[in-house]
C-alpha cells in the first residue's frame, strides 16, 4: 500500500489514507466484501443499500464490512428513489447504520433533507451526490457535509443537464464553501491531480472499479470491461427525465426503441428495466441484457486487479503527474 502523498478535507474528514472515493454500485454490487477493500486499500467505500431482497442481506453486508475494516469507518449509499415510498425506504434502514458502525452515506436521487437530523443525531457524514452544480446549493441547504459533483461521462445517472466533468470540477469548489468531491470518467491519479489543483478534495469512481477482483460480479462482465474502451454505453430514459448511462445492450435498445415511439407508459419499460434482470447479468456473466451502468471510464479498467493494487496504480500515477508538473514549471521546464 502506497504512503499518502495528499491531505485534503476529506482525507481529514473521513480518516482515509487518499483522496479517493468508490461510489455506490447497484443493484446489490458494491457489498461488504468489496467495500472493505476499498477502505483497506485507503480510500472509502459504500455499501448499496438497493438490490437486496430483504434488510437482513443488506445488513448481512453491512456485518462483513465491519468485521474487515478492523475499526476503520466505512460508508453506505443510500439511493433516495424519486418515486413515492422512496424516502420511507431509506429511512427504515438507517437504525443498521448505527448498529453497524457506519460513519458516512454517499445519498443520492433525491433531496435527503428528511433524513438529515437522524444522520447528524448518529454522527455520520452526509456526502450528497448530485449530477448538476445547480444542485450543490441544496445539498448546502440541507447540511451535507460535502458535495459530490458527477459529470456526464459517469455510469449510472448523470442528470439531465448533461455537463461534463471537466467544467463541472472547475465550478463546483467555486460553487460552495463545503468540501468537493468530482465523479464522472475519473479513474486515474493524473485526474486525481487535476481534481485537487482544481481545489476539489477528492475524486470518486465507479466505472473503473468494475474490474476489481473483489467484486462478486461474474468473470465475464470484468474480462468484457477490459475490453471496452468506454464507448459502448448509451443514454436511456430521457423521455422520463431519469437519463441513465447503460452498457447499450439488447435491453437498453429495446428502452430506446419504446422511447423513439413516444410512449410514456412504464409499465412497458418494466421487463427490460427491473433491477432482477440487471441482478441476473452480474450474476451469470451474459451482458446482453439488464440495466448495466456503463460509464466512459470503463475505457480505463484495462486489467482485472485488486483494489488496492488499482489504487496503488492510481498514486504511482498521480506521483508522476505531480513530478510532471515540476517539469513544466516557467524557469524550470525543459527545453
Ligand atoms: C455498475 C454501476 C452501478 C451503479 N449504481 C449506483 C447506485 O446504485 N447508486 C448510486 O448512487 N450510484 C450508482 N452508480 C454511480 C457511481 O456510484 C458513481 O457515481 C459513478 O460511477 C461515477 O462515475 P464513473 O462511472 O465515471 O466513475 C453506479 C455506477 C456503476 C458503474
Amino acid at each position: 500500500m502506497r504512503d499518502p502523498i495528499f491531505r485534503t478535507e476529506i482525507t481529514r474528514m473521513l480518516d482515509i489514507r487518499h483522496p479517493i472515493l468508490c461510489g455506490g454500485l447497484g443493484p446489490g454490487v458494491s457489498d461488504g466484501a468489496y467495500v472493505a477493500a476499498v477502505v483497506n486499500a485507503g480510500g472509502m467505500g459504500f455499501v448499496v443499500s438497493s438490490g437486496y431482497d430483504a434488510p437482513d442481506e443488506f445488513e448481512r453486508q453491512l456485518a462483513i464490512c465491519r468485521e474487515r475494516v478492523g475499526g476503520r469507518g466505512f460508508g453506505v449509499n443510500l439511493y433516495i428513489s424519486r418515486q413515492a415510498g422512496g424516502i420511507e425506504r431509506v429511512t427504515d434502514l438507517l437504525p443498521l447504520l448505527k448498529r453497524h458502525g457506519v460513519t458516512c452515506v454517499e445519498t443520492a436521487g433525491a433531496s435527503p433533507e428528511p433524513i438529515v437530523p437522524v444522520l447528524k443525531g448518529m454522527d455520520i457524514r452526509i456526502l450528497h451526490k448530485v449530477p448538476a452544480i445547480r444542485y450543490v446549493a441544496t445539498a448546502e441547504r440541507v447540511g451535507a457535509d460535502a458535495v459530490i459533483v458527477v459529470g456526464q461521462e459517469c455510469g449510472g445517472h448523470p442528470g439531465v443537464y448533461m455537463i461534463g466533468s471537466m467544467v463541472q470540477a472547475a465550478q463546483a469548489p467555486r460553487a460552495t464553501a463545503l468540501p468537493t468531491i468530482v465523479a464522472g470518467g475519473f479513474a486515474t491519479g493524473r485526474q486525481l491531480v487535476s481534481a485537487l489543483a482544481m481545489g476539489n478534495a477528492a475524486m470518486l469512481m465507479g466505472s473503473r472499479m468494475m474490474v476489481a477482483e473483489e467484486l462478486w460480479i461474474d468473470r465475464k462482465i470484468k474480462d468484457f470491461a477490459v475490453r471496452s474502451d468506454g464507448s459502448e454505453g448509451m443514454v436511456v430514459k430521457k423521455i422520463f427525465r431519469d437519463n441513465h448511462r447503460v452498457l447499450g445492450n439488447d435491453s437498453a435498445r429495446a428502452v430506446l426503441a419504446l422511447e423513439a415511439e413516444g410512449n410514456t407508459d412504464f409499465d412497458s419499460y418494466r421487463p427490460h428495466v427491473v433491477g432482477g434482470v440487471t441482478r441476473e447479468a452480474y450474476r451469470s456473466g451474459d451482458p446482453s441484457t439488464g440495466m448495466i451502468d456503463w460509464g466512459q471510464a470503463m475505457g480505463f479498467a484495462d486489467r482485472v486487479a485488486s483494489v488496492e493494487s488499482i489504487f496503488d496504480e492510481i498514486i504511482d500515477d498521480a506521483s508522476a503527474a505531480m513530478a510532471h508538473l515540476g517539469t513544466v514549471q516557467a524557469g524550470k521546464a525543459v527545453a
